[in-house]
This record gives structure tokens, sequence and C-alpha cells, in this order.
């Protein structure tokens, strides 16, 4: 028997396009549910995209009722931690009152099985590295409290309404489908490695590096790059895992290996085979010298392994897929 399609929210988006042709390739049907407010239509291509909110309830009813749903996918969210201090009442109605109106729905429907996107920034301080799913949950932004908040909410919804979930815990999301057909677009960036191959690409902007005096390497921070493509083959590994009779669980996504501000501006010199400017800057609150996931429950448990682990295949991944649109421009 054919599986029932599976709803894909925010699959407009960075992360979630890609698991849109990941879901697709391994013969999946996708059905995509974002409301365009940072998401690319085009992305998309032609699947089929319902354009509205998670928080829209009557949408839901109807979405719900008409396709059947096997399972949920959760991409959406506002992502930006900065705009979370200033306008945190933006990220708790969208991140958790929107999340909250789609379990509800879930629960109604009785479609149970949910994998959401989260992040390690539900860790917050970090008190020791690498970061393994025991660490203690102290987000320092309204952005991982949010975050922390629906994982909250999933624990007792699973133990109430038997919802089964994957919490997957992204540390830094990077790189593109090899293809070069999707890409790294948010508005405005905030993420290092699409702010470095603007640099490059643009003689006019510049990288700032924000402090140069942590322990380190080299003295600037330290981040876990993963791959999209290993991040949405971990969420078929757990989809499939779910299917399978697995419990609900949560995993740390990352490859266990660090990278400077540094390693980064030097990669993407080579890969680019262009200078960039750097610009000297302050450290900034509430950055950690080093940010490393232990990634091995998701690695033992779900018999995942980040196929593209090198910061040099990411970036490639990444400059061919911005070239791309440069070229098309
Ligand atoms: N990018 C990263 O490095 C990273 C790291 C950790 C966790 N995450 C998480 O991964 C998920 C995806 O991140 P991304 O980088 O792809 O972000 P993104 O902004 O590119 O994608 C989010 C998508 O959700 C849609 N959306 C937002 N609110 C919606 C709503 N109420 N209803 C319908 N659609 C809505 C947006 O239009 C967009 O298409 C987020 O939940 C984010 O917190 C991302």
């Amino acid at each position: 028997m054919p599986i029932k399609p599976i709803l894909v929210i925010g699959g407009a988006g960075y992360i979630g396009s890609h698991m849109v042709q990941a879901l697709r390739k391994a013969n999946l049907t996708p059905i995509v549910l974002d409301n365009l407010s940072t998401g690319h239509e085009e992305s998309v291509f032609d699947t089929k995209l319902i354009r509205g909110d998670m928080a829209d309830t009557a949408l839901l009813n109807q979405l719900f009722a008409k396709y059947e749903f096997s399972a949920v996918m959760h991409f959406a969210s506002f992502i930006q931690v900065g705009e979370s201090v200033k306008d945190p009442a933006k990220y708790y109605m969208n991140n958790v009152v929107g999340t909250l109106n789609l379990l509800n729905a879930m629960v109604r429907w009785k479609v149970n099985k949910f994998i959401f996107s989260s992040t390690a920034a539900v860790y917050g301080e970090v008190r020791y590295t690498p970061i393994d799913e025991n660490h203690p949950l102290a987000p320092i932004n309204p952005y991982g409290h949010s975050k922390r908040m629906v994982e909250q909410m999933l624990e007792d919804y699973s133990r109430a309404y038997g919802l089964q979930y994957a919490i997957l815990r992204y540390f830094n999301a990077a790189g593109a489908d090899p293809s070069g057909m999707l890409s790294e677009q948010h508005e405005p960036e905030t993420h290092l490695i699409p702010l470095v191959l603007q640099a490059a690409q643009d003689p006019q902007k510049t990288i700032t590096v924000f402090g140069r005096d942590y322990k380190t390497i080299d003295g600037t921070c330290v981040r876990d790059y993963i791959h999209v493509s290993d991040l949405c083959r971990a969420h078929l590994l757990a989809l499939q895992a779910l299917r399978q009779g697995m419990q609900s669980c949560t995993y740390n996504l990352g490859t266990g290996q660090g990278y400077s501000v540094q390693q980064v501006i030097d990669t993407a010199c080579e890969v680019t085979k262009r200078p960039i400017k750097v610009v000297e800057g302050e450290r900034r609150p509430g950055d950690p010298a080093i940010l490393i996931a232990d990634a091995r429950s998701a690695m033992q448990e779900l018999s995942w392994r980040p196929e593209y682990p090198e910061l040099q295949k990411i970036m490639e991944h990444a400059w061919n897929a911005i070239s791309s649109t440069e070229l098309s421009s």
C-alpha cells in the first residue's frame, strides 16, 4: 500500500526545501505548508505547496481531512537569535503558539508521527563540550526558549496522547544540495558560511570576526557545521525508525568536529579563489568559544553518518549553489 503523504511545514525554507527533495528521492510524497514569511516559493519546485500558516486551525483541519498525512515534519519557525531578544512576542507566538495549534490538529486527526527541528540553542551556556543530549537545558534567549518549550510540549503530548516524536537538535546547518539547485537564502542572513561567501562574491562586502581572544586553536570561535543533506538523511532515518515503532527520541545532529571562524574564512578563500575582506569586531555577548556536538546517539541508534563532514565539501556545495544563482541572475 502506498505511504500516505507527509506534511512538511516550512518546506519552502532553507532546510525544509532540501527535505522536500530528499523525501521525493526516497519515493515519499511531501506536501508543503508554508506562509512564505521567510521561505521562497521557487525552492519547492513542482511539489504541492499550500500557502498558509500553521496557526490557521481551519486550514489545518481542511488539509488533515483531505490528505490523511502519515507524518508531519516541522521546520517552520523564526530563527534569528538577536531579533528574538528584541521582539520575544513574535517568537513565542509563531514558534510556540503556532506549533501548539499544529500539535492539537495532529491529536484531533490522529496523526502521531512528528519530527521537530530543534537546535543547540536549547543548551544555553556551555558547561562541557562536546555537548551530548544530557547536557543541562538552559537557553539564554527567547529563540532557544521557544524551542525548549516545544520540546517540553512534545514530551507531555507523547505521554498524554501517544504522539511519537523525534526531536532533532541541529548544530550549525550549512552547505547546499550538491546539484546546486537549492541554496541557503535567509534575509537578513546571519549565518557565517553564506556571509563569508557573499563577501567573496561582492568586493563591497566584508566579514566581521567577533573576537580573536577565545581559548581556541586560533583565538576565533569554533562551531560544528553539519551539511544540510546530512540533516535530511537523519530525518529520513528518524521517520523510518518511528514507523518501525521506535520510542520518541531526542538526538543532536552535528559532525563532532569543530572549525574556527578563521578556518571558515581560509577555506572560503581556497574554494572561491577570491579575496575576502575581514573586519575585526568585539566579542558578542552569549557567544560560547566552542560549540561541538556529541552526536553518537543518532549515529548508534539511527545508523546515521554524516556523508560530508569536511568543511571543504560543505563550502564547495554552498559556493556552487550561490554561483549558480550568480550566473542565472
Ligand atoms: N539554519 C540553521 O542553522 C538551524 C540550526 C538549528 C535549528 N534550525 C531550525 O531548523 C528549522 C528550519 O530553519 P531554516 O534555516 O530552514 O529557516 P528558514 O527561515 O529558511 O525556513 C523556515 C520556513 O518556515 C516558514 N514559516 C515560518 N513560520 C511559519 C508559519 N507560522 N506557518 C507556515 N510557515 C512558516 C518560513 O516561510 C520558511 O519557509 C527552524 O525551525 C530552525 O529553528 C536551523
